[in-house]
This record gives C-alpha cells, structure tokens and sequence, in this order.
C-alpha cells in the first residue's frame, strides 16, 4: 500500500553528504538520521527541520521525533543548519528515496516550487509544518500545519500600545528572526499593524538577529551603541530576546526596568525570565506540533482529505501569568 521504504542507494549517499557537513548543535543527533518507529507497513517520512536555532527549535524536533515514535512512523529527519540549500537537497533526498510523505519547516518563504514539483510529479505529498510558503501554486502540498505569526505580532503590539499609553515618546527597537522567513515577515508586520495607531511608538532600529541567543546580543550591543535612548525591545523570539538581556546588563542597566522586552515563543528559559521581571511580555508560539502532524501525515498518505491550513491555538503571558505556568511548562 505505501511506497518502498528501503532508501535507494543515490539516497542515501546525497543524505549521508547532507549530514556529513555536520552540527554540533545538541538537538538530539538532529543532523540526520532515522528514527525507526514501526512495521513493514509503517509510514516512512522525510522531515527536513530548520536547524536547532533556539530553544522553541529544539522543543519541536523533540516533539515530532516523538510522536512518530509513538505513532510508529519511520521518520527520516536531517537538520538544514537555517541554510536554504540544505534543505532543498534533503527534500530532494527523500523524493529519491520514495518516501511516503515528506514534512518540512522552510527556512525561508520563497525559492520552493521547484522541488516541490519534483515531489508532486513523484507522487509524494508534503505537509508543511510551522513556517509556510510563499507560492501561487498552492497545489504543491497537502495542508499547512502551524501558528498565525502575524497575530502573534500583533498581540505584541497591542500589549505595548496598551502598557505605553499616556507615555510620551516610546522608543523600540525590534530584533527580527532570520531575514525571509514567514515569522520574522509576519511578525514584523502584525507588531506594526497593531501600533499603526498609536503616535507615541515609534520603531527606531530594525536588525536581523537570525533567531539566535548569539545574533540576538549581538544586535542590542550594537543598538545599544547607535541608540540614544531605547524603551523597549521587541524581539521575535525569546533566545534573541535573552540575548538582548545579556547586552542590557553587560552596558549597565536593568532589563525589564531601564528597558522593557517584548519576546514571542514562551519557552522555558524565556518564562523564567518574564517571572523574573526581565522580560514584560511574551506571546505564546507552541513548538509541540508531533502529534497533529503525525494525525495529518496518516490522512494524506491513505488520501483522505484534510484541511488546507491548520492553526495552532496560543496564548500571551504577563509576569504572574508566567510564574503560575513555569512548574508544568513542558519545554
Ligand atoms: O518558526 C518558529 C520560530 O522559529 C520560533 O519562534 C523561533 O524561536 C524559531 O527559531
């Protein structure tokens, strides 16, 4: 009933060369590999995960390898290290190897609908899992499973426009995620949406900081250094957002006091520092997509129809929301 599983031998290699250029990210051995979950008639699913950027990254390979196991899903996983090529050649892999659905995460929202031909002539289905495309063919896969990013740019904008009113100026610069990718596009554009509104925000630097605790410092010591005044850091994830923490207090000052940080994702680390009173507001972007996707995976593959997008339900969380939550918080 499902297509061969044996990786053909072309496979394997360009599989194998893919992985060999290597991580030395702690995302499980998420470079590349196969994680066995099931029996002779098992599904057999390429994923092709963005990197192991943040945590929220780390959580959502976590989830998937998971719940393909549970689901006993033969799950072909490699790591694209945030490089679209990368990506590209392992989707390419898993046409080769005739999987029977592939899954992926793009790194960026456009470059797609050449391999993504390549998978449809071939007769393999793809689902695309947290970030989607931009394409006007949206035949070239089955349903898009993952978060409205715009609202949750939105959301952000919205607690600032109501936490700054009655201020005077108020000064934000933004750290965007990796340049091209739907969240950090989106992201970017539902926060300006919100404070359109509003004269007395103002976004007085926007930077790339690629999703990174790394590129996320590095950014704000730089803000730090062109910026006169900053009230507020609005960063699309919370490792860059830590990031901007860790600057902030090696110039001196007092995050969350001297200067107030927005943040989206909630994961651990981030949580603990909205309880600790050095982020002000995060809004909620769920990595745990295992399960659904492995329910939609079964759908497509036994060519039921599913619905063409599928949206995660999030929250937002203020300080005391975040201390509540932290004992059960997941990842
Ligand atoms: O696509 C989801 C985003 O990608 C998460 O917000 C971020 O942490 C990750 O790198």
């Amino acid at each position: 009933m499902f297509k061969k599983t044996l990786a053909s031998t072309v496979g394997a290699v360009l599989l194998l060369g893919m992985t060999a250029c290597g991580s030395s990210d702690d995302a499980g051995g998420a470079a590349g590999g196969s994680t066995s979950g099931g029996g002779d008639d098992a599904i057999t699913m390429g994923f092709a995960q963005v990197g192991a950027e943040s945590g929220w990254r780390t959580a959502n390979t976590a989830s998937i390898q998971a719940s393909a196991e549970e689901a006993g899903v033969e799950l072909q996983f490699s790591d694209a290290q945030q490089k679209q090529a990368n990506q590209i050649q392992a989707l390419r892999s898993y046409i080769q190897q005739q999987v029977d659905v592939i899954a992926f995460s793009p790194v960026v929202e456009t470059g797609w609908d050449t391999v993504l031909q390549e998978a449809k002539r071939a007769g393999i289905p793809v689902i695309l899992t947290d970030r989607s495309i931009d394409s006007p063919d949206d035949t070239l896969y089955a349903t898009f499973l993952g978060s409205d990013f715009v609202a949750e740019g939105e959301k952000a904008g919205e607690w600032l426009v109501e936490d700054s009113a009655g201020a005077d100026q108020v000064n934000v610069v933004e750290l965007q995620g990796t340049t091209g990718a739907a969240p950090a596009i989106d992201r970017k554009e539902g926060f300006e949406s919100a404070i359109a509104g509003a004269d007395n925000i103002e976004v007085v630097a926007s930077q790339t900081g690629d999703f990174t605790r790394s590129g996320g410092r590095q950014v704000m010591e730089a803000f730090l250094q062109s910026q006169p005044d900053i009230d507020v850091v609005y960063a699309h994830n919370d490792d860059m957002g830590l990031g901007a923490i860790e600057a902030i207090e090696a110039a001196g000052m007092v995050p969350g006091e001297d200067i107030k940080i927005i943040t989206v994702d909630a994961v651990k680390d981030g949580m603990q520092a909205l309880a600790d009173g050095k982020i002000s507001f995060i809004v909620e972007c769920n990595p745990l997509l295992g399960d659904q996707l492995m329910e939609l995976a079964d759908q497509v593959v036994a060519g039921e129809e599913v619905p063409k997008r599928v949206v995660v339900e999030e929250t937002t969380f203020t300080q005391e929301e975040a201390a509540a939550a932290l004992p059960d918080r997941q990842y």
